[in-house]
């Protein structure tokens, strides 16, 4: 079978696991020969050049294609794009509006036998990439893979893509999480229950909307932006729901003595973030830009059965 990287699920609690300590040996020629197709329907700064500077350095050739040259389902449907993309490319890395366009180029690849494999840079639903380069920035600051048991993870924001992926791999790890949001902006109880199933060696997670009382005690502190690409429409009933989840100095102040503070980035300062908590001591959010780069040495390697 032909894999594909849609959504940790994809890979299970033990495949992140594989992919976090796959990502940190660096790259090898996996993709010598092959080329990929990387289509952004939105834009994005950090995915884009990670993942391209990944597939050179995994020994691959990538192909950048915006959404002005493709047009997902408005020039040409999802099915069509990706049969003719995977006549000339062994994978197809994507950035979609909608998450289902992922499952409609998939059902159409398999229904040709082809093995391109699909890749999520990012949907709606998930940002699977992203998480495990949080995982790998954890690893970093808490003694390998293993020092992330234990651990309390506080998201505090949106419970949107970037937070379900970060739940899913924090959980797979051992880390626990709380996901701090307003009432009408937090995942609904099936949400929790299936990001819960990544759950190991004791890992719980959580739902707040008490910002103060979930930072007690973490180890680490998160937040993405209060309205997501997509959502433009709605960004004034977002900032006024999410005004008081927020890192600032203050949670800080309450988390843990070492609490780090992460971000996927991009940031709107003096909204989900103080200027002074992302440029402060307790920062680590180029750590986790720079680790993009090399989650997608470990996303490639499973990808491509190479570990
Ligand atoms: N974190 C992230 O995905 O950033 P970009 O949108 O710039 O790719
Ligand atoms: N939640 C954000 C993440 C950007 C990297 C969005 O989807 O726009």
């Amino acid at each position: 079978m032909t894999r594909h990287f849609l959504d940790l699920s994809d890979c299970g609690p033990e495949g992140i696991a594989l992919i976090v300590r796959s990502a940190t040996k660096g790259p090898g020629a996996i993709l010598h020969g092959q080329s990929v197709a990387m289509v952004f329907e939105k834009p994005s700064v950090r995915t884009r050049n990670s993942t391209e500077m990944a597939v050179v350095h995994l020994g691959g050739y990538p192909v950048m294609i915006t959404d002005a040259e493709v047009g997902i389902d408005t020039r040409e449907s999802s099915e069509d794009i990706a049969r003719t993309l995977a006549c000339f490319h062994q994978t197809i890395a994507a950035r979609v509006r909608d998450h289902t366009s992922f499952h409609r180029m998939v059902t159409a690849l398999e229904g040709q036998g082809s093995a391109t494999n699909v890749i999520n840079l990012l949907s709606d639903y998930s940002h699977p990439c992203q998480a495990i380069a949080d995982m790998l920035t954890l690893a970093d600051e808490f003694g390998g893979i293993e020092g992330l048991q234990g651990k309390h993870m506080v998201y505090v924001g949106d419970a949107n893509n970037v937070a379900r992926s970060l739940a899913q791999a924090s959980l797979a790890l051992g880390c626990s999480i709380t996901i701090c949001s307003p009432v009408g902006f937090q995942f609904d109880d099936p949400a929790v229950d299936a990001i819960g199933s990544f759950a190991r060696f004791g890992a719980k997670i959580y739902r707040s909307d008490d910002p103060v009382a979930s930072a007690q005690d973490a180890d680490a502190l998160y937040t993405d932006v209060w309205t997501s690409m997509g959502q433009e429409q709605e960004a004034r009933i977002r900032r006024e729901a999410l005004a008081n989840y927020s890192i600032t100095e203050e949670l800080i102040a309450v988390a843990s003595d070492g609490v780090i503070v992460l971000h996927c980035l991009p940031a709107h300062r003096g909204e989900e973030i103080t200027d002074a908590a992302l440029e402060g001591p307790h920062s680590r959010v180029w750590q986790q830009a720079k680790h993009r780069e090399t989650a997608m040495y470990g996303i490639f390697a499973w990808l491509k059965e190479a570990i």
